[in-house]
């Protein structure tokens, strides 16, 4: 993945225009910074198709059964205009009724939804203590926020408990809220979310948590590690539908007045175009998938387990979930093994800075679906030579 100035076109010469542009993308080359697309090629260990869903007969049936039922690929507008599809509602309701939440509101991404809800759900006056390791799109949604931030270490309840505390002293009066991940994307390891819960209960926090790679995986029903919150009225969460459910778009789910606000105030929902139809069929239908094949979700666990004991002689530990990540430190070296490991038939990848902190680039291997016991043996192989 590190692309050479030349590969780039970074000629500003000819485009005098954008010579900033060139020169920022001069710097990213050198400092090894640099991305470029790449086809899809190689055993699959780095998506975040848990589940193996995306490309299933079971959804690619369901977006064709849709499409004879006559539902319609665009929406055609808002869903405060004449977008708003009786598939959206449908998805809608049956989400909250499977994650046991008062409401549930589509949005077309996780990036917009966990942007929106950070925009605009906290007000001015109210503070915002987020993990210090929380997604970009919940930093986007910080960045529009008229409330303020304060990062609070990685999964450190007492720190953030003392930011709430050390806030109230100074005179905060207005309401805090809780930003976290169940999962994190890029480590595997979960948030003590017993603990954050009970915080949120302590200091009449609102408690927001991104289930973006555990909804699919891990609770009853691929409910997610915050399942037995939905329902509570001081807990937001936010069910991805592009990872394990094997779809896309994203649902907030929460209590009615937060829906209802989102509606009238939610920018990036009120002012964009409603997702597909056809996707809220699809991810309809990865719903019911999740109650009726189980055995997707022990399939998993049971190749998490053998990859876990594949890792073990080469010192890589365990996270006890699907994302193992393999840190490195330095961006170059990370990059170097990721095209070690493609060129041998892995489509591994390296994750640098700004995803993850500044000397902490690392292979981010992914456990799905879309490998075997047997790949996963191959992959240690080739890890042992290449690390
Ligand atoms: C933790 C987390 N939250 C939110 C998102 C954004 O979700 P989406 O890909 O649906 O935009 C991602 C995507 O990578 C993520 O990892």
């Amino acid at each position: 993945m590190i692309g050479t100035p030349s590969q780039l076109s970074l000629e500003c010469e000819n485009a005098p225009l954008f010579a900033t542009l060139s020169d920022d993308l001069r710097q990213l080359a050198a400092n090894d910074r640099i991305r470029i697309l790449k086809p899809r090629a190689g055993i699959d260990i780095s998506s975040n198709d848990y589940l193996g869903l995306s490309h299933s007969a079971l959804l690619a049936q369901a977006i064709t059964d849709a499409v004879a039922r006559g539902v319609s690929v665009g929406s055609g507008g808002s869903r405060l205009l004449r977008g708003n599809d009786p598939e959206h509602e449908a998805l809608e309701e049956e989400a909250a009724a499977y994650f046991g939440s008062e409401t549930t509101l589509y949005f077309a991404t996780g990036y917009t939804a966990n942007a929106a809800l950070l925009a605009t759900l906290p007000q001015r006056g109210d503070l915002i203590i987020h993990d210090a390791l929380i997604h970009a799109s919940m930093h986007e949604g910080l960045r529009l926020s008229r409330a303020q931030g304060v990062a609070a270490g990685h999964n450190d309840p007492t720190r953030i408990e003392r930011a709430i505390t050390d806030w109230r002293t100074a005179g905060g009066m207005g309401s805090p809220w809780i930003a976290v991940e169940s999962l994190y994307s890029m480590d595997g390891d979960r948030a003590p979310i017993a603990d954050l819960v009970a915080i949120a209960d302590r200091h009449d926090a609102v408690l927001m948590i991104d289930e973006a790679h555990a909804t699919g995986v891990f609770g009853v029903g691929g409910r997610g590690l915050a399942a037995d919150l939905d329902g509570r009225p001081n807990v937001i969460t936010l069910r991805t539908c592009g990872k394990a459910l094997g779809c896309e778009g994203a649902l907030v789910c929460a209590p009615r007045v937060v829906r209802d606000f989102l509606v009238n105030r939610g920018r990036a929902f009120i002012f964009s175009t409603a997702p597909s139809p056809l996707m809220a069929s699809a991810v309809r239908a990865s719903l019911r998938l999740l109650d009726t094949e189980p055995e997707r979700r022990d399939r998993l666990a049971a190749l998490i387990a053998h990859a876990a004991t594949a890792l073990a002689p080469l010192g890589i530990a365990p996270t006890g979930s699907q994302i193992i990540p393999i840190i490195l430190g330095n961006d170059a070296h990370a990059m170097a093994a990721a095209d070690s490991l493609q060129a041998r038939g892995f489509d591994v990848r390296g994750i640098r800075p700004p995803t993850v902190p500044v000397g902490t680039a690392r292979l981010r291997l992914s456990i799905t679906l879309n490998v075997d016991t047997a790949a996963i043996d191959a992959l240690a192989d080739a890890l042992a030579t290449v690390l």
